[in-house]
């Protein structure tokens, strides 16, 4: 009951204001600082042909203003309808054709009358739930994008029908948690999908069934019927309908694997995955064949059976990473298991043959191109996935590793594309624990290239004639406290013969030995701050009487953001909302001398469900309330797909676009930091955040991060901030579980898509993870914060916590502490309290933290702060 008191209690104190009508207005666009009452002044006479984001006809003083663009009235805004156009042009080849007999796409002569059957056709789920649930102005479900798409809609009482079940059982669901100590306590909690037994149509034309599984923060996803697996009732209908109508397609609607395991019947499978505002109509253009299908798996899906259990999950204290690099395909492919759907899988409406053109090493690049044919009837687009098997000489290794991949332009059918794919060889060394030392071992590395892991040709050799240090560093991370495990290697020898060998020259590589005693800068401005402006620096901006931030929504400068800097020294806070699947805002929100207030309130919509009628009435009751006249803004940003789905478009460049637009609103809205992208590993298929996530793949991670962040960063003051830094892979216990890995793992999974990213990118912000690392807090770790992090990849910019949220209880590990986060190099503590700033202050009393540590992480805060006002 604990924790959710203190949220009621939170939300009460923050209760400003009285209930009154809210009064509508046409669109006003400015911009200008919060309770800068002018600010609400109209522009241009509600010219709504104005350009958004424009403020060319604004006044000379509002021009010198640095704020974020106001937003008043209904109608939707231009930049909402560019952003779902230009996302909608990609959305297709986020999902993955898993089988097809070739009755997808519809001709024209097939019928538009559809039986749609499933809990996703009018519960259609847009992305995962928690802090990654983006606020967009609406969004069609199946059913509605299907008749906007000229389609007639034949179990309209089926639906009905299964919304009453539905209802029936998420009141039970909620009842349920009330008893177990409320919404707050049962963070996350999801309700598993019910059984039911309802009449409907086993023959006919045409249906599709559409299978949804929501997962989120705070909860893992369960191996049970009505989660991982399908219900009763799902796999009797869905078998049925496969018999009996002459075309059906399984739709999976999932942030992840199902197992689809006895399901042969079926001949039609596609991942539509969660594609944000566009998931819909992405479904009507690819049934239709307006769009194709064109993405690949980034995560294997199987039987959940066959999935490694060798190292352990959702333990409450410890996890133990015992099946080390293991992870994913890497598993799979190593110990041979054959596998559902593999790793880079994916099919399309058409067919594609391809061949080795060229292959080349160029210092130590090697480089291969492609030809790639459209030998099938439909359009469509190819991926080229390139994989390293590295030779088990003094370490184990895994069959092989993706590193790299690129994407064809659209091909008509007979059209050939020439692709080219290239690596360097020295970023995929090994970590050879031993020594403290990236490695390239003495022997053969096999190229291939391919269209999937399980479908690839090699296509060079390259010869390693002695061993290769390419980086000498020293162990940082600690003793998982075993030893990790390495597979029984029983594959049967290539023939090789036939393919093109090179040696490589071992001087193309230059040895790096990594300096960990450079020291960081002090800004001669923080050192004349006062000690409390400098603590109040590291620390996130807090009310002094609220324990509001608990919630994370502790921005008071952009409603629904999730936090910001304190406002010190004159300077003006960083504002940082939340991601992945866009930008988390309030939608709708009004100003006072307060700040930015959300009409909704600072939950969630996806958590507010997990309440009863009466706490849902109380947490109302509680959120401010403009006074009357008091003009309401809107902040309505676009739902992106989750990261998992665009990782399956395997396209940088989309994933750059994603960024960019997310960007384009971070600059209207005045929001600096966007917490995202996240890009922690898919370690185990069951991770209740792994939609957030991209893959099991620390390649593919690393560069769609990247790509990402290219996007976002271009804008002017708008930062991407990566996490969860690392090992993030659970939500058991989420808080205070120790992550147990072996530094060779940690080095070449769970650390190595962030320095992809960060040696690509260069991101402005890390956030490091709750959990800990071999019995250290991630965010109180030096070795991980200053020697890896900085020292070993080079970053540059700032390091915050995650939310920390104080635990009370039986836990074997303690909550971290502010000063030990700064004393790590760490810079700033989300989402800040007072007793997080006294506890800096103490620290600096009693010794514990130095002033040059402190003015190091508040210098950097200090650092963005600046660049900001600019
Ligand atoms: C999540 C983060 C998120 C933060 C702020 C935390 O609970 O783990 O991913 O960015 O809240 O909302």
């Amino acid at each position: 009951m604990k924790f959710f008191n203190i949220l009621v209690i939170a939300l009460l104190l923050i209760n400003l204001a009285f209930a009154v009508p809210i009064k509508k207005k046409c669109i006003v666009k400015n911009k200008g600082e919060i309770g800068n009452k002018n600010d609400s002044e109209e522009i241009g006479n509600n010219n709504e042909s104005e350009e958004i984001g424009n403020n060319n006809e604004a006044d000379d003083d509002k021009k010198a203003i640095n704020g974020p663009t106001r937003f008043e009235g209904d109608e939707i805004f231009p930049y909402e309808t560019e952003h779902i156009n230009t996302l909608a042009s990609y959305t297709s080849e986020c999902t993955v054709l898993l089988k097809k007999n070739g009755d997808f796409p519809l001709t024209k002569k097939d019928t538009r009358k559809v039986y749609l059957y499933g809990n996703g056709v009018r519960k259609t789920i847009k992305g995962g739930t928690g802090s990654g649930d983006v606020n967009s102005r609406s969004f069609d479900n199946i059913e509605t994008a299907f008749t906007k798409g000229g389609f007639e809609i034949l179990t309209k009482d089926f639906l009905d029908a299964y919304d009453e079940i539905y209802e029936k059982a998420n009141k039970e669901f909620q009842e349920e948690l009330n008893s177990n100590g409320g919404g707050f306590l049962n963070f996350g909690a999801i309700m598993t999908e019910p059984d039911y037994d309802l009449p409907y149509v086993k023959e006919g034309d045409l249906a599709i069934y559409v299978l949804s599984r929501i997962s989120g923060e705070g909860t893992d996803r369960k191996p049970i019927k009505g989660d991982l697996f399908l219900t009763d009732t799902e796999r009797k209908m869905i078998n049925d309908l496969a018999k009996g109508f002459k075309k059906f397609m399984l739709v999976l609607n999932t942030g992840g694997p199902m197992d689809l395991s006895d399901l042969d019947s079926v001949e039609n499978v596609l991942v539509l995955s969660q594609l944000g505002v566009n998931t819909s109509n992405t479904l009507v253009d690819v049934i239709t064949g307006a769009k194709y299908p064109s993405g690949k798996l980034a995560t294997t899906w199987t039987k959940y059976e066959d999935y490694q259990t060798i190292g352990d999950f959702a333990e409450k204290d410890d996890t133990n990473y015992k099946e080390g690099i293991y992870v994913g395909y890497r598993y799979f492919d190593t110990v041979n298991t054959d596998v559902m759907y593999p790793f880079g899988f994916g099919l399309g409406y058409t067919d594609f043959e391809y061949e080795i053109k060229s292959a080349k090493l160029n210092g130590e690049t090697f480089e291969v191109k492609t030809n790639v044919k459209n030998v099938g009837k439909y359009k469509g687009k190819e991926v080229m996935e390139l994989y390293l098997s590295k030779p088990n000489t003094s370490l184990d290794e895994p069959y092989q590793i993706l590193v790299n991949f690129a994407k064809t332009k659209e091909l008509k059918p007979k059209q050939k594309d020439t692709v080219t794919i290239k690596f360097k060889l020295s970023d995929f060394a090994s970590y050879d624990t031993k020594t403290a030392t990236y490695i390239l071992d003495k022997g053969d590395y096999v190229v291939r290239v391919g269209n999937s892991s399980r479908n690839t040709k090699p296509c060079g050799v390259i010869k390693v004639k002695s061993r290769i240090d390419v980086r000498k560093v020293d162990n940082k991370l600690g003793d998982p406290g075993f030893k990790d495990y390495v597979p029984e290697l029983n594959r049967k020898k290539e023939n090789l013969s036939k393919v093109k060998k090179f040696t490589l020259n071992a001087k193309s590589i230059k040895k790096e030995v990594i300096d960990y005693e450079k020291p960081y800068e002090i800004n001669e401005a923080v050192k004349a701050l006062t000690l409390e402006e400098k603590a109040k620096l590291v620390i996130g901006a807090y009310v002094e009487d609220a324990i509001g931030s608990l919630i994370g929504a502790a921005s008071t400068t952009v409603a629904g953001a999730a936090g910001e800097t304190a406002k010190v020294a004159g300077l003006k806070p960083v504002v940082m909302a939340d991601g992945p699947a866009g930008l988390r805002l309030a939608k709708s929100y009004f100003l006072d001398e307060t700040g930015a207030h959300n009409l909704q309130g600072n939950l969630p919509e996806s958590m507010m469900n997990l309440f009863d009628e009466e706490t849902k009435k109380l947490i109302e009751e509680s959120i401010p309330k403009p006074k009357e006249g008091e003009p309401i803004y809107h902040q309505y940003a676009t739902a992106i797909p989750i990261g998992t789905a665009i990782a399956q478009s395997w396209n940088k460049e989309f994933a750059r676009i994603c960024g960019d637009i997310v960007g384009t609103e971070m600059e209207m809205f005045g929001v600096q930091l966007w917490l995202a992208p996240a890009l922690n590993i898919h370690r185990s298929i069951l991770c209740g955040r792994n939609f957030e996530y991209y893959s099991e793949d620390p390649y593919i991670s690393g560069a769609i991060t990247a790509a990402i962040t290219s996007g976002v960063q271009k804008h002017k003051n708008a930062f991407v901030t990566l996490k969860h830094f690392a090992a993030n892979n659970q939500e058991t216990n989420r808080y205070l579980n120790s992550s147990n890995v072996s530094e060779r793992a940690m080095r070449e999974i769970y650390l190595k898509g962030f320095e992809i990213a960060v040696k690509e990118a260069n991101p402005k912000a890390i956030m490091t993870s709750y959990n800990l690392i071999n019995g250290i807090h991630s965010n109180e770790s030096k070795d991980l914060t200053s020697d890896i992090l900085r020292k070993e990849f080079g970053y540059k910019g700032i390091v915050m916590t995650d939310w920390v949220m104080k635990m009370e209880g039986d836990y074997k590990y303690p909550n971290p502490t502010a000063y030990k986060v700064i004393k790590a190099t760490g810079d700033i503590f989300m989402p800040g309290s007072k007793a997080d700033y006294e506890n800096v202050l103490e620290a600096i009393k009693n010794n514990e933290l130095t002033m040059e540590e402190l003015e190091i992480s508040a210098t950097r805060i200090y650092n963005l702060a600046k660049e900001i006002e600019n």
